[in-house]
């Protein structure tokens, strides 16, 4: 059991605390919504504070009742909880119905943070393959987007949300709707790892006071089967993360989280078995300045949420999602 209190927090840009490391919770394809569940309510009782939910993970329901369980025999209080879920693509134009029912299901009364899953309304099916396509798919649209933004503007008005999330963006789609927006992100989610580090667009997010969230930040080996290509690299199978562990008598997992929490962003590490584990990482030592320039060089651009399952008719490939020529 680790202390809440002495887990380090990152302060959001109106002041409010967030903790530094939060539990994610798509159990994949893999996992069951029971399993998810379970671990959540370990993960309280751990000391974990904040989770990263999201309502096309199928399994907020059942995260809800550990919640419940947590609330009655009194382990926290509503308010000790950072919860976040997101808004998943086919409820763009109908945010508050998603909203209401995430919290129903989370049986949370209100969300501390909710997100933009992706920046475009465009669907696909659970489970799908990756070379599925939905012809009603369209590119980035800033009025689709802004709208959908406002929506949940609309939803802090209410008191339903505290703060607004963005996922899976650029900078370029970032530069056209920032402006656009009346109350600012708090933070963007995107991919980080260290064999894919983002750091221009961390840069860019923390520049413009948006904290970002690490997801995959262990380089998720277990995602579901579209998103694993013959080249994508094993972040947590290569020789100097391995090396850096064995020195420090710990899981490549481990090293992965100090030095997203060292390079200032919020990792939400999925575990089932080794939740403890993670959230002790960010009160134990820290990484040289030799470990994390080692793991700084890790770099390769190593993408593995291409998102190919959201492309419109007449996209090239992946990289139009990302705004990549
Ligand atoms: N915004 C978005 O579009 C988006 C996209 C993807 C993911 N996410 C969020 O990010 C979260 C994390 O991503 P992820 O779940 O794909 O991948 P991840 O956290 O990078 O990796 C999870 C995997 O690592 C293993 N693991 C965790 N801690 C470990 C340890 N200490 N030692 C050994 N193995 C360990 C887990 O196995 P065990 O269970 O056996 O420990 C699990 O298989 C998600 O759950 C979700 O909340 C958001």
């Amino acid at each position: 059991m680790t202390d809440p209190a002495k887990v380090p927090s990152f302060t959001l840009y109106n002041g409010d605390k967030i903790p530094c490391i939060g539990m994610g919770t798509f159990g994949s394809d893999r996992v069951s919504s029971e399993e998810v569940a379970k671990a959540v309510s370990g993960g309280i009782k751990s000391g974990y504070r904040l989770f990263d939910c999201a309502a096309c993970y199928g399994n907020e329901d059942k995260i809800g009742e550990s919640f419940q369980e947590a609330f009655d025999a009194g382990t926290v209080k509503r308010n000790e909880l950072f919860i976040m879920t997101k808004v998943w693509n086919d409820m763009h134009r109908k945010v508050s119905e998603s909203c209401k029912k995430s919290i129903s299901d989370l049986k949370c009364g209100y969300i501390d943070m909710l997100f933009i899953h992706w920046p475009f309304p465009n669907y696909h099916a659970p489970f799908c393959d990756v070379d599925s396509r939905n012809p009603d798919s369209k590119p980035f649209s800033v009025d689709e987007f802004t709208d959908t933004y406002h929506q949940i503007e609309e939803l802090v008005d209410e008191g339903l949300v505290r703060h607004i999330g963005i996922s899976n963006m650029t900078i370029h789609k970032l530069e056209a709707v920032l402006g656009k927006l009346r109350i600012p992100p708090s933070a963007c989610e995107s991919e980080i790892h260290p064999t894919f580090q983002q750091r221009e667009l961390c840069d860019y997010l923390k520049a413009h006071d948006i904290l970002p969230i690490g997801y995959m930040p262990l380089g998720s080996p277990r995602r579901p089967e579209r998103d694993i290509l013959p080249d994508d690299v094993n972040d947590m199978q290569t020789a100097q993360l391995r090396q850096i562990a064995e020195d420090h008598g710990c899981h490549p997992a481990i090293i992965c989280i100090k030095w997203a929490l060292q390079k200032g962003h919020l990792p939400i590490p999925f575990s089932i078995h080794n939740y403890e584990a993670n959230l002790e990482a960010a009160l134990t030592e820290k990484l040289t300045d030799e470990e994390m320039s080692i793991i700084d060089e890790l770099e390769c651009g190593n993408r593995l949420v291409k998102g190919q399952v959201f492309l419109w008719p007449e996209a090239s490939d992946w990289h139009d999602l990302w705004d990549e020529a």
